[in-house]
């Protein structure tokens, strides 16, 4: 079930938020520590008691509060059974968070307590969310009788928002005590490892209802895929600048991008796997294919800052399959059973998937992603040797192409390896030349053929790249976004008859590449590239999912 934390100061705006995401909700979690004036109230009451000890003022302000927020999960019931009529009812859960748990309420705690009571007793709130070191207390003692007569169910909740201690099996125990009580771990995960045993402290609870979530950007997936991971309902903020806890999704992202609701223990779970990865644009590529194929597939980002954790993480989520970015390309290829050519070759695998008997099998679809805007210009040539292995057969025919290449790293390793392999003669201009001349040798060497030719990226290479121009191909991060206005070959006067190529997708359209637009060549922008990639990929994935049908294994 997809719950809204609301995140407003004030109840009017808790209610703007539900009515706004209402369309995609299951549950709605009234946060009044986010309310200023009850964070006022609260502290006030403190220093009252402090001054004058009167404890009357207590009680009354209590009462009130109870009253308001009542009223208020009244409301919000009623409003969104109008914009929902259909729908089953709106379960609502009163939370008022601490200061120490991650959230807003610094104020005196036996206020906070007891405007929990009063809510619960003037009715409305279907759960309360009460710590776990609360358990058993007398303070709590009336709160959670007013908790029973009001048929709320109690969430029992350990927050840890710095990370895990050595507390934690001893406090996720506690937590889950009592029978009729759903126990919540909420502990921020600081990396993968971490995001990894927050899953397994939650297995360890073995409650039917639980909730377990890692907060911060490690735990996303385990967000989307809460059900997977034995949670019955994930928690996500309005989408107007205020997140309830670190990585929240907005309940549109996650009920529209990721099909929450239809997510079961059957659903083929792929992902990018990278760190960072949050920002990765392959979620919205894949999930709209998988939809439209009306496939039980979903696509995540995970955010992965130690591949060790790979294995046993692919495991609890299900992965059938993941697009590998940075920092990962190449340290990923130690975790693959069998790989294509071109992963060796280029020493970079950016998709792996799931075979039989949990065997990982590697591909490269960076390169066939480079290549495959070049056969509309160069025409089509059948299969290559060592031709990737997951893509249709029919590349670009480079034979006799001169071309171009501006960098000498990473990247540029894999376009010189598609030029060479579909037969292209290759100059390489590099800052350091050195760095040039080894990648030209080796791979001159592993292809057996003519290895490239190498210069300075300087004023000097004018007079080779005129004769290296059919097709010139930018692989450095010069022009990308935030330095747009830089130009990798400035020196260099395009003629109009070349093919220039930028990598780079970040601008659309580099300076270079307007450059080379407006002195009349055809030019390839670094989209096309991605888009390229991705559709192997995607292929690549659509495969994986059609061998689960057939083997009915589900996962
Ligand atoms: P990637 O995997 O993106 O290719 P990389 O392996 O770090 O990243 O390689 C970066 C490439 O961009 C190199 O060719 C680098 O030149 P050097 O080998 O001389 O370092 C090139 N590059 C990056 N910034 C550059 C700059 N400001 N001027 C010239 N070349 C640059």
């Amino acid at each position: 079930m997809i719950c809204l934390s609301s995140t407003a100061g004030s109840p009017d705006g808790a209610l703007r938020q539900l009515r706004r995401d209402a369309a995609h909700l299951d549950l709605f979690e009234l946060r009044a520590d986010f309310f200023a004036e009850l964070q006022s109230e609260g502290s006030n009451q403190h220093r009252g008691e402090a001054g004058d000890g009167e404890v009357g003022a207590d009680l009354a302000g209590a009462v009130n509060w109870g009253r308001r927020l009542s009223e208020l999960a009244a409301e919000a019931r009623s409003d969104w059974r109008a914009l929902r009529p259909e729908a089953a009812a709106l379960g609502i859960i009163l939370t008022i968070r601490r200061a120490a748990d991650g959230g807003r309420y610094q104020g005196d705690e036996g206020f906070r307590l007891l405007v929990l009571e009063e809510a619960l007793r003037s009715g409305g709130f279907d759960y309360l969310d009460l710590e776990e070191d609360l358990l058993g207390s007398d303070a709590e003692r009336s709160v959670v009788a007013a908790a029973s007569s009001a048929g709320a169910t109690i969430i029992r909740s350990y927050h840890a928002p710095d990370g895990i201690s050595a507390e934690l099996p001893h406090r996720a125990a506690r937590a889950a005590t009592r029978e009729n009580e759903i126990p919540k771990l909420a502990v921020h995960a600081d990396g993968s490892a971490a995001f990894l045993r927050i899953i397994e402290a939650g297995e360890a609870l073995q409650s039917v209802r639980r909730i377990v979530i890692a907060m911060g950007p490690y735990g996303v997936a385990g967000r989307i895929l809460a059900p997977r991971l034995g949670s019955f309902l994930t928690y996500c903020s309005s989408d107007d600048g205020r997140q309830a806890a670190p990585g929240h999704l907005t309940p549109e992202v996650l009920a529209g991008m990721y099909r929450y609701h239809e997510l079961t223990e059957r659903t083929a779970v792929f992902a990018v796997i990278g760190d960072p990865v949050l920002h990765s644009r392959s979620p919205e590529f894949h999930n709209p294919v998988f939809r439209s194929q009306k496939l039980d597939a979903v696509y995540l980002p995970l955010q992965l800052d130690d591949l060790s954790a790979l294995p046993a993480l692919a495991d609890r989520l299900g992965l059938q399959g993941v697009s590998i970015t940075i920092p990962h390309k190449s340290g990923v290829r130690r975790l693959l059973s069998n790989a294509e050519p071109a992963v060796e070759a280029i020493a970079a695998c950016n998709t792996a998937i799931r075979g039989p008997e949990d065997a990982w099998y590697g591909y490269n679809t960076d390169l066939h992603g480079f290549l495959a805007p070049l056969a509309e210009f160069f025409g089509g040539a059948e299969g290559a040797q060592h031709a990737p292995a997951a893509q249709e057969t029919r590349g670009p025919d480079l034979t006799g192409v001169r071309c171009t290449v501006i960098g000498a790293g990473g990247a540029a390793r894999a376009v010189v390896y598609g030029l060479l392999l579909y037969g292209a003669d290759v100059l390489i201009l590099n800052r350091t030349v050195a760095r040039a001349e080894a990648l030209a040798a080796e791979l001159g060497e592993q292809l057996e053929t003519v290895p490239p030719r190498c210069a300075a990226l300087e004023p000097a290479a004018d007079a080779l790249v005129r004769e290296y121009r059919d097709l010139l191909v930018q692989t450095t991060s010069i022009g990308m976004e935030p330095e747009v206005e830089a130009d990798p070959l400035p020196f260099y006067e395009f003629c109009g008859s070349e093919v220039a190529y930028d990598i780079v997708y970040t601008p659309p359209e580099t300076t270079w590449l307007r450059r080379a637009r407006r002195a009349g060549c055809r030019v390839i922008g670094g989209n096309a590239m991605f888009e390229g990639q991705a559709r192997a990929q995607s292929a690549l994935f659509l495969t994986r999912i059609n061998e689960l049908h057939q083997h009915g294994a589900g996962q």
